[in-house]
């Protein structure tokens, strides 16, 4: 396995502790908070310091002495209160991306604890057209489950269909009242079926009645009425068609298509160990657990809602003891909004409270909403909630009017053009989303976000088209690839970004925070135009150098195509813009 500039430098200053008799594990080793004085720094004397109650300017020449003597390093300082400044000969720099070049990893290497990490995102719910709302789950959830298998962990990601509350019994009684009974229910689409939920949920909000029928007919479905369960299943699998479809566009992968109707019978038994263990207890007809307060209001979780139907806490309950008892989950991850924190919360407590999640580890990963210009939840022209369809729709409109049309450029015909709009567009969305952190919310800006320039999906998919293009030019004027060579800054600069991939992407696996890949992305598509308005390729002084910068050039292509990769973006071989 090959190993970054950050590793390898990490050993060498793991070993020179152990010489000094300090403790390894405070190296402290880091990029550079200073890449004009330094490429990396070591903050383990401050950390010393404390522990030995030493001078840490002292530990710190004595760490800097060590490290001087390493033919590898340029030159060592010790500056301010302790910190160790360490910068790299350049043919060091210049041998560890020739390894990093042949590595299919890019020097990454896998995670010495793989763990069975089981992604719950997406969660797309019967009869209702995923919206605005449902796309950051998708986006992030899909980013997260590439970046935890890339670093070598076992992720089974599941949507979590909402497949089995009040809406289901909402749209069969709105069915009965307009056919009479459910005879017609197998001839309707999803239109249809999205149409009656509409209808169901103005009439519930103003009719107490129409309220209690649906309840009631959620409640009897649930337990076992086998008219409104076939009627149900029809519900359910032309609504599953329709997200999966809106998933492939998005390519988010799911490997579980399993809904909250799958917990069912795990509720009973939830319902039974509570009871068993004196946790629950019966309050106006619903049974109930009381949570303790911690800092802030906590309000009892419910099991058994009054009507004698499951609610949506009680479901999650029973989930998390499937995915530890058949997936041997370590690790469930939610991505659902951040709005939603309460009720993991409470979830979270009481299947501790069970003994449920002892060995598996619980995270809500909670994401803020897509906002419009008005810092307020995204909406179309109207007021309505924006259809994820129509929102892509715009985007694609939106990306097309940049593009030549159809046979305006050779080899480009209808199809292959609607296709790089979509790759376009997609990236457009996507990266606009990723490049924000996860908790904070954004605003959706249909100006700018696709772009070639600027922070954008499009900008960095067009930095690697454009060294596609290169290549291209390089092969056919016979020129391959050499040993990369670290002569000038902008190599330097970008050869050491370079070496930074892996920790870009550790950071963002630790942290699930894709927006660190994007920022890593970004930064070093911007590196790469700087190092080529100053290094020519085709025209460098010598052919050992077009070949070096030719190699240097590829490997900067392939980690922007696999950072794309990572976050859900793809990469296409060309780019095209059109002339006016
Ligand atoms: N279907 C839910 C909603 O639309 C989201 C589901 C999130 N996942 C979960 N395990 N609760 O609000």
């Amino acid at each position: 396995m090959n190993l970054t500039l950050e590793k390898q430098l990490t050993l060498k200053i793991e070993r020179i502790f152990e010489t000094l008799g300090f403790d390894p594990a405070l190296s402290l080793l880091k990029p550079s908070d200073r890449p004009d004085l330094s490429d990396f720094q070591c903050n383990g004397a401050l950390a010393l310091a404390k522990t030995l109650k030493q001078n840490p300017r002292l530990i710190g020449e004595a760490i800097a002495k060590q490290l001087q003597q390493d033919e590898t390093i340029d030159f060592v300082s010790v500056d301010g209160p302790g910190f160790v400044n360490i910068k790299l000969k350049n043919a060091f720099i210049a041998k560890t991306m020739n390894n990093m070049a042949s590595d299919e990893r890019l020097n990454c290497p896998l995670t010495s604890q793989p763990k069975t990490i089981v992604m719950d995102f997406g969660g797309p719910n019967v009869a209702k057209a995923l919206h605005v709302g449902h796309l950051r789950s998708a986006v992030i959830g899909e980013s997260i489950r590439r970046i935890l298998a890339f670093v070598g962990h076992k992720v089974i990601s599941d949507v979590h269909f909402g497949d089995w509350g009040t809406p289901m019994g909402m749209i069969l009684s709105e069915i009965i009242l307009k056919d009479g009974d459910l005879s017609k229910v197998s001839s309707y689409n999803i239109d249809d079926i999205s149409e009656f939920y509409k209808k169901a949920n103005i009439r519930c909000k103003e009719d107490e009645k129409a309220k209690e029928t649906a309840r009631q007919i959620t409640a009897e479905l649930q337990n076992g009425n086998q008219e409104y369960f076939k009627a149900w299943q029809h519900l359910r699998s032309v609504s599953i068609k329709a997200v999966k479809a809106n998933y492939d566009e998005l390519e988010a992968h799911f490997d579980l298509w399993l809904g909250e109707s799958d917990a069912h019978d795990m509720c009973s038994e939830i319902v039974k160990m509570c009871e068993k263990k004196g946790l629950s207890e019966v309050d106006d007809g619903a049974t109930i657990i009381r949570l303790e307060e911690k800092n802030k209001p906590m309000p009892p979780a419910i099991l058994v809602k009054s009507d004698g139907g499951y609610g949506y806490q009680v479901t999650d309950i029973a989930t998390i003891k499937m995915r530890v008892d058949d997936l041997k989950a370590d690790e469930i991850i939610y991505v659902v909004d951040k709005r939603q924190s309460l009720h993991f919360e409470q979830v979270f407590e009481v299947s501790k409270l069970l003994g449920l999640s002892e060995h598996t580890l619980l995270e809500h990963v909670g994401f803020g909403t897509v906002n419009g210009k008005d810092g307020k939840p995204f909406k179309t022209r109207d007021g309505g909630v924006m259809n994820l369809n129509d929102l892509i729709e715009l985007s694609k409109d939106k990306v097309r009017s940049s593009m030549p049309k159809e046979n305006e450029v050779q080899g480009y015909d209808k199809n292959r053009i609607e296709k790089l709009v979509s790759q376009v567009a997609m990236a457009a969305i996507k990266f606009q989303d990723l490049k924000n952190p996860v908790q904070s919310g954004y605003v959706f800006e249909l100006d700018d976000f696709a772009k070639f320039d600027g922070k954008t999906g499009p900008y960095i998919q067009y930095a690697i088209a454009r060294i596609n293009s290169i290549i291209r030019k390089a092969s056919s004027n016979n020129l391959l690839e050499d040993d990369i060579l670290i002569e000038t800054n902008d190599e330097r600069d970008l050869a050491l970004k370079l070496t930074l991939f892996e920790n870009a992407v550790f950071r963002a696996a630790k942290n699930k925070e894709p927006s660190i890949i994007a920022d890593y992305a970004y930064n070093l598509a911007q590196l790469f135009s700087s190092f080529y308005n100053s290094c020519p390729i085709m025209g460098a002084e010598t052919k050992q150098v077009a070949q070096s910068r030719l190699k240097l050039a590829r490997l900067v292509r392939d980690t922007l195509r696999l950072s794309l990769y990572l976050l859900g973006i793809e990469a296409p071989e060309e780019m095209l813009k059109s002339n006016n």
